[in-house]
């Protein structure tokens, strides 16, 4: 996973998928260059929505490490230090979590790497880059949604990028990862601002070619 990080990668997020085909829909975009699969958990409390637990990410964990991939999970979810430990069992390579969900980020963070994953912390749209200061040593990823969570498929929040912006110089070597409302028109200027990681989900599931789709959005991140 981290060498992964060091070159721009879109991470298709299964949220999108038809989850009656997942095995094929995973295939489908790993065929098309595809190295990194973002899966989203939600408990219903942190957002309202219930998705996906330790259970799918272990599903498709050995069909993605097989294939050269690595298993982004991303955590939406309060008391997110309770369940690290389930989905570094299921075969995560990064597990990131909102520092809006805990008041233990620095622990939270430093248990995930005990745990051998990468560890990422993610920041709501209404929430300050500087949030991120005390914390940037223990952090490998830095998550910047681009929309609020809960929900696939919503509008780009202008300003994302400058938010980036304002994100690179405080998080160290971290990765900044951008999620929601990433397309071939809006993952430009979020790389150009210094983001490396991004989350496609509707843009990539959603559209009738999945893999010609994963195409478009890499070629806009690699032309900005
Ligand atoms: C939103 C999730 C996203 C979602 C993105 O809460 O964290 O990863 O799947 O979906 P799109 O790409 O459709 O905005
Ligand atoms: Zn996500």
């Amino acid at each position: 996973m981290r060498e992964l990080l060091t070159s721009p990668q879109v991470a298709p997020s299964i949220l999108s998928a038809d989850s009656s085909k997942l095995g094929s829909q995973v295939d489908e975009v790993m065929a098309a260059g595809a190295r990194v699969i973002h899966i989203d958990v939600m408990d219903g409390h942190f957002v309202p929505p219930i998705t996906l637990g330790p259970l799918v990410a272990g599903s498709i964990a050995e069909q993605v490490h097989a294939g050269g991939g690595a298993i982004d999970v991303h955590l939406m979810i309060e008391q997110p230090e309770r369940h690290i430990e389930a989905f570094a069992a299921a075969g995560a390579d990064s597990i990131t979590f909102h520092e809006e969900a805990t008041p233990h980020a620095n622990r939270t963070l430093a248990a995930i790497r005990e745990l051998g994953c990468l560890a990422g912390i993610a920041l709501n749209p209404g929430t300050p880059a500087a949030a991120l200061v005390e914390l940037h040593d223990l952090a490998d990823i830095a998550l910047c949604m681009t929309v609020n969570p809960g929900w696939g498929g919503q509008s780009f929040i202008e300003g994302s990028p400058e938010k980036v912006s304002r994100l690179r110089p405080l998080v160290g070597g971290a990765t900044i990862e951008v999620d929601g409302g990433i397309d071939a028109s809006t993952a430009g200027a979020v790389a150009a601002a210094g983001a490396s990681l991004f989350v496609a989900g509707s843009a990539v599931f959603g559209a009738d070619d999945p893999a010609a789709a994963f195409a478009e959005v890499s070629a806009a991140v690699a032309g900005s």
